[in-house]
């Protein structure tokens, strides 16, 4: 693991990452989500928000809650960080308080200079670059559909976004064949793509880019998409549906180029009718839900793999 941070999805080690996913479907499979409550006793987990969330709010306080922990959710308008209370302080001072933070910030940079002045570790919930919590979840849902990682090939559809950007290193890392079809001014950073297909090369994985949506999907085992206007994207709104629509669409026609028994992946919230169509995203081949769950079994694995350590992590797996 580089450092005690986990900020793009480029710090674990191939290994480490499995140890992680073993560990989240372990959790998932345990049948009293309650037994576990005693793991995370006397921790405290921050969590800050300067966006709005769902999924990353709630699966984070239900995780540390059900491993036996406290959370104290924060919004930055809430706290002195909203008055001009520089990050630096900010992370000085709950680094005297809680055991970790997970910050959903605008820019990439907040939450870097989080990490580097707290002495706790420091989980992105979502910046303007990277999610690196979502594609856990995204790659647990994989593996649970197709029972394994290495070699399936992945299409992802539309706007070369945050979550486009971890996945270029959860692919890479687990040997997956990722295609991003974006439209050229919208691909994700030449350097993420650079340093991603470097791992890959190390473990069989591929990481190619492309404008062409059907070139991506066919033969794919999993499609995927995300909004075509992230957070804080909101005054290119019509500049962007202008380049996205309608050839970035998942939908029926662009779906029967990939596999048969293709796979959906959307990390929510959706916008139907924009870049995925009704049919498909509450269509037979979706896996939405199942994703969305898997925010709360990955999370859990991930808080422990950090405030554990890899070994606490390791022998929870093993453990009964
Ligand atoms: N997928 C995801 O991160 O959702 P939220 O914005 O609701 O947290
Ligand atoms: N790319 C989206 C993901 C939302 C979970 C955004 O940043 O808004």
């Amino acid at each position: 693991m580089r450092g005690k941070d986990f900020l793009t999805l480029e710090e674990p080690s191939p290994g480490e990452l499995q140890l992680i996913l073993g560990l989240s479907k372990k959790f998932k499979n345990l049948r009293k989500r309650l037994v576990v409550k005693d793991v995370l006793r006397g921790r405290t987990v921050g969590l800050l928000f300067e966006k709005p969330s769902t999924r990353t709010r709630v699966s984070f306080q239900v995780a540390v809650h059900e491993l036996g922990g406290y959370s104290v959710s924060l919004s930055s308008n809430e706290i002195q960080l909203g008055r001009g209370e520089t990050i630096e302080d900010t992370a000085r001072v709950l680094s005297r308080y809680v055991h970790a933070v997970m910050a959903r910030v605008n820019a990439h940079d907040e939450v870097s200079r989080l990490a580097a002045a707290s002495t706790v570790p420091i989980i992105n919930g979502l910046s303007d670059l990277y999610h690196p919590v979502q594609v856990l979840a995204d790659l647990l849902t994989l593996t649970e559909h197709k029972g394994r990682l290495k070699g399936l090939r992945v299409a992802w559809v539309g706007d070369g976004n945050n979550v486009c950007n971890s996945w270029l290193y959860g692919a890479s890392l687990t040997g997956v064949d990722f295609a991003a079809a974006t439209p050229p001014n919208y691909a994700p950073p030449s350097d993420v793509v650079s340093s991603a297909q470097k791992i890959a090369g190390s473990t069989g994985g591929r990481i190619t880019l492309m404008e062409d949506p059907r070139e991506a999907v066919e033969g794919a085992d999993c499609v995927m998409t995300d909004t075509f206007v992230s957070m804080g994207f909101d005054q290119e709104k019509e500049a962007r549906i202008k380049a996205f629509l309608p050839r970035y669409q998942v939908n029926e026609e662009l779906m029967s180029r990939a596999k048969k028994d293709a796979i959906f992946e959307h990390c929510l919230p959706a916008h139907r009718g924009e870049e995925v169509s009704k049919g498909v995203i509450d269509g037979p081949n979706s896996v939405v839900w199942d994703q969305a769950e898997n925010r709360l079994h990955t999370t859990k694995a991930l808080l422990c793999f950090l405030m554990l350590g890899k070994a606490g992590a390791a022998s929870l797996l093993r453990g009964r």
